[in-house]
């Protein structure tokens, strides 16, 4: 059959050959082909375009080919955008990103659906601007679909338990103390940008937690593995080149990343790494300290990487390694990718929360009191007490870091699921492939939810009622939530512990309350950081 195919593709060829074509008939010809190419995606995109329409949901109005996408980008306030539609076309409508149909919705019966009840028909993220297929051996558990998704999260879950997290205790109390030896050198009694010190903090933590390797970048100003990895997020912002192919484009995504990768492969070999792609960098470095490790599998630490390591122990030969079955391990491939993950995941996200918490302690010296009063008399100025499991114990902490992460959301542009199962959801079909986005902002704010106090002031002991677990998207929701939010919200209270401690923090001179400008990217983030007035306070 095989050869039988050959031959008739050679014969083919060859009578292809035997026409003798002039320049004329050659430019006619490919013109005649590409117009037909051309109308044949025209007319798909028009197709593409109805799609709400013939859904009975509404839609803003859009532009052929950009779709909604340039309204979307041009501000950089996504989270904003969605909620002011929401507001004109009700809590379930569809934008186009190009021309893929995006569903959007704030009602929680669908969410519910979506996120929870079916989530095995929606075992897929919203696809990034740019994405690998999905059955990549490369993809981590960020990006991974189905049976491979479910194989990495049984895997990793344990991974984030309270007892791993319990291990990892003490390496976040180093990394805040020394958050503190840094502020008190540079900061006392005067107003400094905060932000770049909780990225630095966060980034040190994550090293030290999932690599066991201590890099020193808090008191390091100038160092290659930080700033290669803010480098990372600062792409998301502003979209190169292929990234806009990716979105207008939507059914060649893989294929120009594909593209993308292999100039960057190429690259690697021949130009200085420093000239890579932040994120292709990254991964070269992870894949020497991977190897590194592999090679010392005597002296066993406890970090991220051992434990993602020894999953990787069952790997024996490709013939062993199915991946639509649940096999208790992870290939080489997976391991690297996965430990880039965990800093693109757990370095910026929970700076940013820091530096939204320092942002309302200055402007609510109510809450500042309030929270000192509490750490001081569970801790009195016995540092050694404080450890993951005594700040778990705070309970005006834990409405407070609730409520800063209600009140200014972070990773609002990731709640979204695509559909990997045609289904039907409150009545709305649902093809393979549609992603569902979710207005995370519609739904902070819900005073239904929310209320009775106002939801537009921040008032942490709304938490003290226990609300609808779908209220509460900071971390998405359902089986495929944040694996890191134990991590994250142990990793806030420890420094936030320390800092309320040590320092007293007061707007800086001539700041407006709750003026400060966002901007969002893969996050929603304070444009310019926080700056804030630091004072030491007294121990005693
Ligand atoms: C305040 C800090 C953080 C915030 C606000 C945050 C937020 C989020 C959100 C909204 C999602 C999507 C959830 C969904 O789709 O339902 C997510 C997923 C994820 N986060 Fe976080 N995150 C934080 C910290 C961390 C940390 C510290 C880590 C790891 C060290 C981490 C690792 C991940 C991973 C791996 C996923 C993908 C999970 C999956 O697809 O199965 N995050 N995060
Ligand atoms: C997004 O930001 C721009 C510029 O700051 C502003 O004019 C616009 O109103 C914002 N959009 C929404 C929906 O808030
Ligand atoms: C403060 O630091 C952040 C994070 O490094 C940075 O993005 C921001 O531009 C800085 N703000 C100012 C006013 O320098
Ligand atoms: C997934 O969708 C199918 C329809 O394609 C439906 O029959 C099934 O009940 C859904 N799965 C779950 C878990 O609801």
């Amino acid at each position: 059959m095989e050869e039988l195919k050959k031959l008739n593709i050679e014969q083919l060829l060859e009578r292809i050959s035997q026409i003798e074509f002039d320049k004329a008939n050659l430019l006619k010809l490919t013109s005649i082909v590409l117009s037909g190419v051309g109308l044949v995606y025209v007319s798909k995109i028009w197709f593409f375009y109805k799609f709400f329409k013939k859904r009975n949901l509404k839609s803003p109005k859009y532009e052929f080919f950009f779709g909604n996408f340039r309204q979307i980008l041009k501000n950089k306030n996504y989270s904003e955008v969605l909620r002011d539609w929401t507001k004109q076309y009700g809590k379930t409508y569809g934008y186009f990103e190009g021309h893929l149909p995006v569903i959007v919705t704030s009602d929680l019966d669908i969410i519910q659906e979506v996120f929870i009840k079916q989530s095995t028909n929606f075992s897929a993220r919203k696809k990034g601007f740019l994405s690998r297929k999905d059955d990549d051996p490369n993809s981590d558990l960020f990006q991974s679909t189905k049976g491979r998704w479910k194989r990495m999260r049984m895997i990793m879950n344990p991974t984030f338990s309270s007892a791993k997290i319990r291990e990892l205790g003490p390496i976040l109390v180093n990394c805040a103390d020394r958050l503190i030896d840094v502020l008190n050198k540079d900061g006392n009694e005067a107003e400094i940008n905060v932000s770049e010190y909780f990225k630095r903090f966060t980034m040190d933590s994550i090293w030290n937690c999932a690599f066991g390797v201590d890099i020193n970048m808090q008191f390091e100003k100038k160092n290659d593995y930080f700033s290669k990895c803010e480098e990372v997020f600062k792409y998301s912002f502003n979209l190169i080149l292929p990234q806009y192919l990716g979105v207008y484009l939507h059914e060649f995504k893989e294929e120009i990343l594909l593209i993308l990768s292999l100039i960057m492969i190429f690259k690697s070999k021949f130009v200085d790494h420093n000239k890579l792609l932040p994120y292709f960098w990254l991964r070269t470095r992870i894949g020497e300290i991977v190897k590194k490790r592999l090679k010392q599998q005597d002296q066993k630490k406890k970090d991220y990487i051992q434990i993602l390591l020894d999953a990787n122990n069952g790997f024996n030969t490709k013939k062993s390694f199915d991946y639509g079955e649940i096999k208790k391990v992870l290939s080489p491939n997976e391991v690297e990718a996965n430990l880039v993950l965990f800093m693109l995941a757990g370095y910026e996200t929970t700076s940013t929360a820091l530096s939204y918490s320092t942002h309302v302690l200055a402007t609510h010296p109510d809450e500042q009191i309030r929270l000192h009063d509490e750490i001081i008399s569970a801790f009195g100025n016995d540092l050694s007490l404080i450890n993951s499991d005594s700040v778990q114990e705070l309970e005006y902490l834990d409405w407070f870091v609730k409520e800063v992460l209600r009140f200014y959301p972070i990773g609002n542009s990731v709640v979204a699921r695509r559909c990997t199962k045609k289904t039907t959801i409150k009545g709305i079909d649902i093809p393979v492939d549609t992603p569902i986005a979710v207005d995370v902002l519609s739904i902070h704010f819900d005073a239904d939810l929310w209320g009775p106090h106002d939801p537009n002031e921040f008032y942490p002991p709304r938490h003290q009622i226990k609300r609808n677990p779908l209220a509460f998207m900071a971390f998405g929701n359902g089986p495929r939530n944040c694996i890191g939010m134990k991590f994250a919200l142990i990793e806030l209270k420890i420094a936030l512990v320390k800092l309320i401690m040590n320092f007293e923090f007061l707007p800086k001179a001539y700041h407006k309350l709750n003026d400060i400008e966002l901007i969002e990217g893969a996050v929603r983030s304070p444009k310019n950081g926080i700056t804030v007035l630091l004072k030491k306070r007294k121990l005693f």
